[in-house]
């Protein structure tokens, strides 16, 4: 999956993204780099592994680049949560541009136990910083009340995208909602539900809820 990521952005491209995605997890004790496929759980019955996009660790200069772009108190005031956070580079990520709160949903045990092992210095260096996994299919996942910060990457298609996008949409009813969504696949299924395109990247859209 790496070498055919190289070989997709072509050799110089493909071969830059690496080498920064190997600096980064160097530089904040991560092991995130390998891809993993996304297997069936036995004690999730209802988790659509058919919707599931295996783990690949998020771009970390594309996830910096956007989440930049969300006002400073927002970053100091909402929840971060990255629906399928795999082995936390997203969060890693989340963390360096100053979110406090952060919560990683992730279905996959295994990755979830992995992602707890590579969280383990960023949360010796931030110790103001509460950052949790939890072990559940995002379908099931309900955000905590007050400001939301969802962030995607790529993580699933179809119904399961759906459902989740419709919790979004009754938390915005209340609360508002940023969405940073990378590798946009499904970005009408936010559009449908009246989020509203803030900023966009070459593969990333940033979307907010609409005033309540
Ligand atoms: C492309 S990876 C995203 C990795 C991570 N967000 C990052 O930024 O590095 C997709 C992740 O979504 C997880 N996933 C897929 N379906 C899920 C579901 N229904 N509930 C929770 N996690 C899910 C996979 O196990 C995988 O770890």
């Amino acid at each position: 999956m790496a070498l055919a990521s190289v070989r997709g952005q072509g050799l110089a491209a493909g071969l830059g993204r690496l080498t920064s995605e190997l600096a980064f997890d160097r530089r904040h004790g991560l092991s995130a780099f390998l891809p993993r496929e996304v297997v069936a759980e036995a004690d999730e019955p209802g988790f659509r592994v058919v919707d599931a996009i295996q783990y690949q660790g998020v771009d970390p200069r594309l996830a910096l680049e956007v989440l930049e772009a969300l006002p400073q108190e927002v970053r100091g005031e909402a929840t971060f949560v990255d629906y399928g956070c795999g082995k936390a580079r997203g969060l890693a990520v989340a963390i360096l541009v100053g979110f406090r709160r952060l919560i990683g949903v992730e279905v996959s045990r295994d990755l979830a136990a992995l992602a707890e092992r590579n969280l383990r210095l960023l949360r010796e260096r931030n110790p103001g910083v509460d950052v949790r996994i939890q072990r559940i299919d995002a379908v099931r996942f309900m955000p905590p009340d007050g400001p939301l910060v969802a962030f995607l990457f790529n993580p699933f298609v179809g119904l399961t995208l759906e459902r989740v996008v419709q919790r979004l949409e009754a938390h915005a009813a209340a609360f508002p909602v940023w969405v940073v969504y990378i590798n946009p696949r499904g970005r009408s299924a936010f559009i449908n539900r009246g989020f509203r395109i803030r900023s966009e990247w070459d593969g990333a859209v940033l979307f907010e809820s609409k005033p309540r």
